[in-house]
């Protein structure tokens, strides 16, 4: 395995991912420090070589500026806006080393007309679609009587996973082209719609780390985006996950790499913004056959909580490698274990909820195996830990097989306590 020298390492969020990238990247021996901007309550309990910093993931220059001013020499971003803003560009005029896609490249999740034609233009599958940038033509073509129902309603900007509408007859999609052009719900994010066809079958995420070229794959995972249980109610961010997902097939993950991941890599070369850094590839598995739902620029929440811990290798190893060009070269490999995550929400959440709990955590989870507590919504002031977010918490644990890494998740929940604390009984059950 390549040495990795001392150093200090930047994570850029603030959520359960962050938490468990920080952990990982913690655990490599030639790290002296790891910071995280700004991190919440578990990071900062952590304690050791890591250590919060107090700035905002958009606040670009301050991070750079820290970064220069800590010898940091390698800086992760954990969610999509600072990719956005260009963060991967300022830090690489700077000559600070980071992980992530260019502000053009990073345009495959920011953009979601510029994603959809990058599809079209390499032939990577992907669901039939058309673009429009005013009410009136969106709404003639919803209108027209050949229509088949549901279609899918995209705003193209970031709009935190809110911007998608799943249209069950014509009058829901008349409503949302409506809130997007008229109401601008989402602002300039809705400047642009895609609608496009919906795609039958069953979702999973692929997750690749990639120098441009040479790319690392990780266990393909399922999310759980409804908050209820059996997947009903409302969408959040996501409220528990598991890897590997059965559904992704030795055969469908050859599909995947041939059809979507390298033909993906090799068009943004040949386009010209070359991609780095995480790719995540939402997928829709129809019979076998996969079909691209969305990328995103970087990795997902809370798939990176069962996907990370799995990884055998140096993480920062593999980091590090995908900057220099080198990702070929690293060992990558996964332990032969399942790992699954439940997420413990706010009462509430994904709506109006309550922050400011006091939470309290059995002494005796610290000491259960194979268990992994990240917080996400939390802050650790006056030795007090209370609630900060929606999302509270994702307890992680790993087993040999699916149903012992749900159980022994399960059970590292019940030692979690907060007033209004929910979360879904089904976490992983539609795999067993
Ligand atoms: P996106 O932000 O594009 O991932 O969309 C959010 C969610 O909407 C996805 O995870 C799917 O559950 C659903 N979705 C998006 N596009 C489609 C589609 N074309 N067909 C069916 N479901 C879709
Ligand atoms: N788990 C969904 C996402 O990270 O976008």
């Amino acid at each position: 395995m390549p040495t990795v020298k001392a150093m200090n390492v930047l994570i850029i969020g603030s959520g359960a991912r962050e938490h468990a990238m920080c952990w990982s990247v913690a655990r490599s021996e030639g790290v002296q420090r790891v910071f995280v901007a700004p991190g919440n309550g578990g990071t900062a309990l952590m304690g050791g070589k890591v250590c919060n910093v107090a700035l905002k993931a958009d606040a670009l220059d301050d991070l750079l500026r820290f970064a220069v001013d800590n010898r940091v020499e390698l800086t992760v971003v954990g969610s999509e806006l600072p990719l956005e803003l260009g963060i991967v560009d300022l830090f690489r005029r700077a000559d600070k080393k980071i992980v992530g896609p260019s502000q053009s490249a990073a345009r495959l999740e920011s953009s979601k007309v510029f994603s959809k034609e990058f599809m079209q233009r390499h032939g990577i599958p992907t669901a039939g679609y058309h673009v429009f940038r005013d009410a009136s033509s969106a709404s003639s073509h919803i209108s027209l009587p050949e229509r088949h129902y549901p279609q899918v309603i995209k705003a193209s900007g970031l709009c935190a996973g809110k911007g998608v509408f799943i249209a069950l007859d014509r009058e829901q999609a008349l409503t949302a082209v409506r809130e997007i052009f008229e109401e601008r719900i989402f602002g300039d994010a809705g400047n642009e719609v895609v609608i496009e066809e919906f795609l039958q079958g069953e979702e999973a995420s692929v997750f690749a780390l990639t120098d441009g070229t040479a790319y690392r794959l990780f266990m393909p995972a399922q999310d759980h985006k409804r908050i209820g249980n059996g997947d009903t109610g409302k969408n959040t961010g996501g409220m528990g996950a598991y890897a590997p997902a059965p559904l992704v097939t030795v055969e469908v993950m050859r599909k995947v790499e041939e059809l979507i991941i390298r033909p993906t890599l090799k068009g943004m070369r040949d386009d010209g913004s070359p991609y780095t850094g995480f790719l995540y590839v939402g997928l829709m598995i129809d019979r076998g056959e996969p079909s691209v739902v969305e990328y995103n620029a970087r990795m997902g929440d809370p798939e990176t909580q069962v996907v990370l811990p799995l990884l055998k290798s140096d993480f920062v190893a593999a980091l590090q490698a995908s900057i220099d060009g080198t990702l070929g070269e690293v060992l990558f490999e996964m332990y032969r274990k399942s790992a699954a995550t439940v997420v413990i929400a706010s009462g509430g959440y994904p709506d109006r909820y309550e922050t400011g709990k006091a939470i309290t955590i059995a002494g005796e989870l610290s000491g259960m195996e194979d268990c992994l507590l990240f917080h996400a919504g939390t802050a650790y002031e006056g030795g007090r830990l209370t609630t900060a977010g929606g999302r509270v918490f994702s307890v992680t644990a790993l087993g040999e097989t699916l149903r012992e890494s749900i159980d022994r998740a399960y059970r590292a929940v019940e030692k979690i306590g907060f007033e209004g604390a929910c979360y879904r009984t089904d976490i992983g059950a539609k795999a067993l």
